[in-house]
Protein backbone atom coordinates (compact mmCIF):
# COMPACT_ATOMS: atom_id res chain seq x y z
CA UNK A 1 0.00 0.00 0.00
CA UNK A 2 1.25 3.46 -0.96
CA UNK A 3 2.24 5.67 1.95
CA UNK A 4 0.27 8.80 2.48
CA UNK A 5 2.93 11.68 1.99
CA UNK A 6 3.00 13.52 5.41
CA UNK A 7 3.81 17.17 5.46
CA UNK A 8 4.46 19.06 8.84
CA UNK A 9 4.99 22.40 9.66
CA UNK A 10 7.62 23.60 12.97
CA UNK A 11 6.68 26.79 13.69
CA UNK A 12 9.99 26.90 16.29
CA UNK A 13 9.49 29.82 18.87
CA UNK A 14 7.37 31.93 15.72
CA UNK A 15 4.24 33.31 16.69
CA UNK A 16 2.34 34.71 19.82
CA UNK A 17 -1.46 33.26 20.52
CA UNK A 18 -3.31 35.72 18.45
CA UNK A 19 -0.96 35.95 15.52
CA UNK A 20 -1.24 32.44 15.51
CA UNK A 21 -4.65 32.55 14.32
CA UNK A 22 -4.26 35.12 12.11
CA UNK A 23 -1.34 32.87 10.32
CA UNK A 24 -4.02 29.88 10.43
CA UNK A 25 -6.84 31.97 8.90
CA UNK A 26 -3.94 32.89 5.94
CA UNK A 27 -3.24 29.13 5.47
CA UNK A 28 -6.35 27.47 5.83
CA UNK A 29 -7.54 27.64 2.61
CA UNK A 30 -4.12 27.10 0.98
CA UNK A 31 -3.12 23.87 2.28
CA UNK A 32 -6.57 22.09 1.02
CA UNK A 33 -5.07 18.27 0.07
CA UNK A 34 -6.80 15.77 0.92
CA UNK A 35 -4.09 13.50 -0.56
CA UNK A 36 -1.36 14.53 2.11
CA UNK A 37 -1.72 14.37 5.99
CA UNK A 38 -1.48 18.41 7.29
CA UNK A 39 0.15 19.13 10.65
CA UNK A 40 1.13 22.22 12.09
CA UNK A 41 2.99 21.83 14.86
CA UNK A 42 3.08 24.55 17.30
CA UNK A 43 4.62 26.22 19.98
CA UNK A 44 2.58 25.04 23.65
CA UNK A 45 1.00 28.03 23.79
CA UNK A 46 -0.57 28.50 20.71
CA UNK A 47 -1.85 24.46 20.82
CA UNK A 48 -5.29 25.27 21.90
CA UNK A 49 -6.40 28.34 19.60
CA UNK A 50 -4.28 27.12 16.70
CA UNK A 51 -6.69 23.70 17.30
CA UNK A 52 -10.16 25.96 17.80
CA UNK A 53 -9.06 28.03 14.47
CA UNK A 54 -8.09 24.84 11.88
CA UNK A 55 -11.54 23.14 13.14
CA UNK A 56 -13.46 21.35 10.47
CA UNK A 57 -10.10 21.72 8.04
CA UNK A 58 -7.94 19.04 6.71
CA UNK A 59 -5.20 20.32 9.44
CA UNK A 60 -4.32 18.13 12.15
CA UNK A 61 -1.81 19.96 15.34
CA UNK A 62 1.10 18.51 16.50
CA UNK A 63 3.22 19.90 19.56
CA UNK A 64 7.17 20.49 19.56
CA UNK A 65 8.27 18.61 22.14
CA UNK A 66 7.29 16.92 25.22
CA UNK A 67 7.58 14.86 28.46
CA UNK A 68 9.01 11.64 28.98
CA UNK A 69 7.24 11.89 32.47
CA UNK A 70 3.38 11.33 33.14
CA UNK A 71 3.37 14.37 35.90
CA UNK A 72 4.14 15.66 39.12
CA UNK A 73 7.51 18.20 39.43
CA UNK A 74 8.56 19.07 36.45
CA UNK A 75 7.97 22.71 35.94
CA UNK A 76 7.64 24.15 32.55
CA UNK A 77 7.06 20.70 31.17
CA UNK A 78 4.31 19.50 29.66
CA UNK A 79 2.74 15.86 29.54
CA UNK A 80 1.50 13.64 26.72
CA UNK A 81 -1.65 13.51 28.57
CA UNK A 82 -2.33 17.15 28.59
CA UNK A 83 -1.20 17.14 24.59
CA UNK A 84 -3.98 14.74 24.09
CA UNK A 85 -6.47 16.35 25.93
CA UNK A 86 -6.11 19.52 23.91
CA UNK A 87 -6.78 17.34 21.11
CA UNK A 88 -3.39 17.15 19.49
CA UNK A 89 -2.06 14.26 17.71
CA UNK A 90 1.43 14.25 16.66
CA UNK A 91 4.64 15.49 18.55
CA UNK A 92 8.03 16.67 16.93
CA UNK A 93 10.47 14.97 19.55
CA UNK A 94 14.42 15.04 19.39
CA UNK A 95 14.46 18.09 16.72
CA UNK A 96 18.41 18.73 16.50
CA UNK A 97 18.14 22.39 18.26
CA UNK A 98 16.57 20.07 21.23
CA UNK A 99 19.27 18.34 21.12
CA UNK A 100 21.92 21.29 21.25
CA UNK A 101 20.27 23.70 23.39
CA UNK A 102 18.73 21.47 25.73
CA UNK A 103 21.02 18.55 25.39
CA UNK A 104 18.76 16.53 25.16
CA UNK A 105 20.05 12.74 24.49
CA UNK A 106 19.07 9.99 22.18
CA UNK A 107 18.49 7.93 25.25
CA UNK A 108 15.90 10.66 26.87
CA UNK A 109 14.09 10.67 22.77
CA UNK A 110 13.77 6.93 23.39
CA UNK A 111 11.77 7.58 26.46
CA UNK A 112 9.78 10.68 24.89
CA UNK A 113 9.09 8.10 21.64
CA UNK A 114 7.37 5.24 24.27
CA UNK A 115 5.51 7.82 25.95
CA UNK A 116 4.16 8.93 22.78
CA UNK A 117 2.65 6.15 21.65
CA UNK A 118 1.49 5.12 25.18
CA UNK A 119 -0.93 8.02 25.34
CA UNK A 120 -1.69 7.90 21.45
CA UNK A 121 0.42 10.36 20.13
CA UNK A 122 2.03 10.33 16.59
CA UNK A 123 5.89 10.80 16.95
CA UNK A 124 7.48 12.59 14.41
CA UNK A 125 11.17 11.79 15.61
CA UNK A 126 13.84 13.95 14.02
CA UNK A 127 17.57 13.01 13.21
CA UNK A 128 20.02 14.65 11.47
CA UNK A 129 24.37 14.50 10.91
CA UNK A 130 26.42 17.86 11.28
CA UNK A 131 28.47 19.40 8.30
CA UNK A 132 31.38 17.95 9.80
CA UNK A 133 30.05 14.64 10.41
CA UNK A 134 29.20 14.45 6.41
CA UNK A 135 32.20 15.41 5.54
CA UNK A 136 34.07 12.54 7.84
CA UNK A 137 32.09 10.49 5.83
CA UNK A 138 29.97 9.08 8.90
CA UNK A 139 26.52 10.34 7.74
CA UNK A 140 24.91 7.27 7.96
CA UNK A 141 26.64 5.15 11.37
CA UNK A 142 25.28 8.01 12.79
CA UNK A 143 21.73 8.15 11.92
CA UNK A 144 21.84 4.92 12.07
CA UNK A 145 22.74 4.87 16.04
CA UNK A 146 20.07 7.93 16.52
CA UNK A 147 17.24 6.01 14.89
CA UNK A 148 18.11 2.37 16.85
CA UNK A 149 18.46 4.23 20.26
CA UNK A 150 15.35 6.56 19.35
CA UNK A 151 13.46 3.13 18.79
CA UNK A 152 14.82 1.22 21.63
CA UNK A 153 11.37 -0.88 23.00
CA UNK A 154 9.21 0.29 20.16
CA UNK A 155 7.07 -2.35 18.85
CA UNK A 156 6.43 -3.65 15.25
CA UNK A 157 2.93 -2.14 15.45
CA UNK A 158 4.20 1.49 16.77
CA UNK A 159 7.08 1.81 14.39
CA UNK A 160 4.42 1.20 11.73
CA UNK A 161 2.60 4.40 12.39
CA UNK A 162 5.76 6.45 13.40
CA UNK A 163 7.61 9.43 11.51
CA UNK A 164 10.83 9.43 11.28
CA UNK A 165 12.47 13.30 10.05
CA UNK A 166 15.81 13.08 8.27
CA UNK A 167 17.13 16.68 9.14
CA UNK A 168 20.88 17.35 7.89
CA UNK A 169 22.04 20.02 10.54
CA UNK A 170 23.73 21.92 7.98
CA UNK A 171 20.26 22.09 6.22
CA UNK A 172 18.34 23.61 8.22
CA UNK A 173 17.64 27.27 8.09
CA UNK A 174 20.47 27.90 6.10
CA UNK A 175 18.67 28.08 2.44
CA UNK A 176 21.24 25.08 1.88
CA UNK A 177 18.86 22.23 0.98
CA UNK A 178 20.47 18.83 0.72
CA UNK A 179 20.87 17.61 -3.13
CA UNK A 180 17.97 15.39 -3.74
CA UNK A 181 20.32 12.36 -3.76
CA UNK A 182 21.73 13.31 -1.02
CA UNK A 183 18.29 13.30 1.22
CA UNK A 184 17.12 10.52 -0.67
CA UNK A 185 20.26 8.67 0.20
CA UNK A 186 20.15 8.55 3.61
CA UNK A 187 15.71 8.50 3.68
CA UNK A 188 16.60 5.00 1.98
CA UNK A 189 18.80 4.07 5.04
CA UNK A 190 16.63 5.07 7.35
CA UNK A 191 14.37 2.57 6.01
CA UNK A 192 17.11 -0.17 5.79
CA UNK A 193 17.84 0.38 9.35
CA UNK A 194 14.12 -0.19 9.64
CA UNK A 195 13.96 -3.07 7.77
CA UNK A 196 16.69 -4.69 10.16
CA UNK A 197 15.46 -4.07 13.33
CA UNK A 198 12.21 -4.81 12.62
CA UNK A 199 11.17 -6.40 9.42
CA UNK A 200 10.40 -5.25 5.63
CA UNK A 201 6.68 -4.19 6.38
CA UNK A 202 7.42 -2.20 8.99
CA UNK A 203 9.84 -0.65 6.94
CA UNK A 204 7.67 -0.23 4.38
CA UNK A 205 5.10 1.35 6.83
CA UNK A 206 6.74 3.98 8.14
CA UNK A 207 6.88 7.15 7.07
CA UNK A 208 10.34 9.29 6.52
CA UNK A 209 10.56 12.80 5.89
CA UNK A 210 13.29 15.15 4.63
CA UNK A 211 13.34 18.74 6.36
CA UNK A 212 16.04 21.57 6.08
CA UNK A 213 15.29 24.58 3.94
CA UNK A 214 12.53 23.22 2.20
CA UNK A 215 10.81 24.98 0.33
CA UNK A 216 7.74 25.45 -2.63
CA UNK A 217 10.41 25.90 -5.32
CA UNK A 218 12.37 22.40 -4.05
CA UNK A 219 9.40 20.28 -2.76
CA UNK A 220 8.37 18.20 -5.65
CA UNK A 221 11.54 17.24 -6.69
CA UNK A 222 12.36 15.77 -3.11
CA UNK A 223 9.11 14.63 -2.17
CA UNK A 224 9.09 12.45 -5.68
CA UNK A 225 12.03 10.14 -3.94
CA UNK A 226 11.09 7.04 -3.38
CA UNK A 227 11.91 6.83 0.30
CA UNK A 228 10.89 10.68 0.73
CA UNK A 229 7.14 10.43 2.00
CA UNK A 230 7.02 14.56 2.89
CA UNK A 231 8.68 16.96 4.55
CA UNK A 232 8.95 18.86 8.17
CA UNK A 233 9.06 22.49 7.26
CA UNK A 234 10.24 25.56 9.24
CA UNK A 235 10.74 29.08 7.89
CA UNK A 236 8.71 28.35 4.81
CA UNK A 237 5.33 27.02 6.94
CA UNK A 238 4.97 30.52 8.21
CA UNK A 239 4.12 32.22 4.88
CA UNK A 240 2.09 31.28 2.05
CA UNK A 241 4.35 29.12 0.60
CA UNK A 242 3.58 26.65 2.56
CA UNK A 243 0.90 26.11 0.41
CA UNK A 244 2.85 25.29 -2.19
CA UNK A 245 4.89 22.90 0.04
CA UNK A 246 1.34 21.27 0.34
CA UNK A 247 0.56 21.25 -2.85
CA UNK A 248 3.46 19.94 -4.53
P1 LIG B 1 13.89 24.99 7.88
O1 LIG B 1 13.72 24.18 9.26
O2 LIG B 1 12.83 24.50 6.95
O3 LIG B 1 13.72 26.45 8.27
O4 LIG B 1 15.27 24.71 7.38
C1 LIG B 1 13.41 22.82 9.26
C2 LIG B 1 13.32 22.31 10.67
O5 LIG B 1 14.15 22.68 11.51
O6 LIG B 1 12.41 21.51 11.00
Amino acid sequence: MARKKIIAGNWKMNKTPSEAVELCKELIPLVKNDDVDVVFCVPAIDIIPVIDAVKGTNIQVGAEDMSFEDKGAFTGQISAAMLVDAGVKYVILGHSERREYNHETSEEINKKVLKAFENGLTPIMCCGETLAQREQGITLDWIRQQVKVGFQNVTADQAKQAVIAYEPIWAIGTGKTATTEQAEEVCKGIRECIAEIYDDATAAAIRIQYGGSVNGGNAAELFAQADIDGGLVGGASLKADFGKIVNY
